[in-house]
């Protein structure tokens, strides 16, 4: 009778991890449980490709950011920050094109919008 039982146990324990494996198997694989992958580095030519108010990506300081969202919220007039769209804006954004630097409030605002790193050193 126990004999019985501990197969049934067994058997069924088996059948869990079996289960369990084979459901992270056919898992989307965004869900499963992956090494992370290297993040990605995008070219300035790739930044190039993202140059309007509908579309408009920054490259500052060696990352790459996407600011689209952010440009209607941006205090200066868009005319300001509109040319930086699509380039490497490292000194417009550190100078606001006045030879003064943003706040660190703007600084924690701009990592939301990081999206990856610069492959090339970014201009000065
Ligand atoms: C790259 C081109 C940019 C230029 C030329 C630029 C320029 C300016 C100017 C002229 C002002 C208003 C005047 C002043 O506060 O001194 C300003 C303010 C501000 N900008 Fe920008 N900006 C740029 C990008 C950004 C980005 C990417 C962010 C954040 C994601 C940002 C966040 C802010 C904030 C929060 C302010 C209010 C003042 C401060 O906190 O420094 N700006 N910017």
């Amino acid at each position: 009778m126990m004999k019985r039982v501990y197969i049934g146990f067994t058997i069924a324990f088996w059948i869990a991890v079996a289960a369990i494996w084979g459901g992270s198997l056919l898992a989307p694989p965004g869900q499963r449980a992956v090494a992370q992958s290297p993040e990605p580095g995008y070219t300035l030519q790739d930044v190039a490709a993202h140059d309007s108010a509908e579309d408009c990506w920054m490259a500052i300081g060696g990352e790459v950011y996407e600011l689209t969202a952010y440009l209607p919220q941006h205090p200066a007039p868009p005319s300001v920050i509109l040319p930086s769209c699509g380039t490497d804006a490292t000194r417009a954004y550190n100078t606001k094109n006045r030879g003064r630097p943003h706040s660190p409030y703007a600084a924690s605002l701009l990592e939301r919008y990081r999206i990856g790193r610069l492959e090339r050193p970014a201009t000065p």
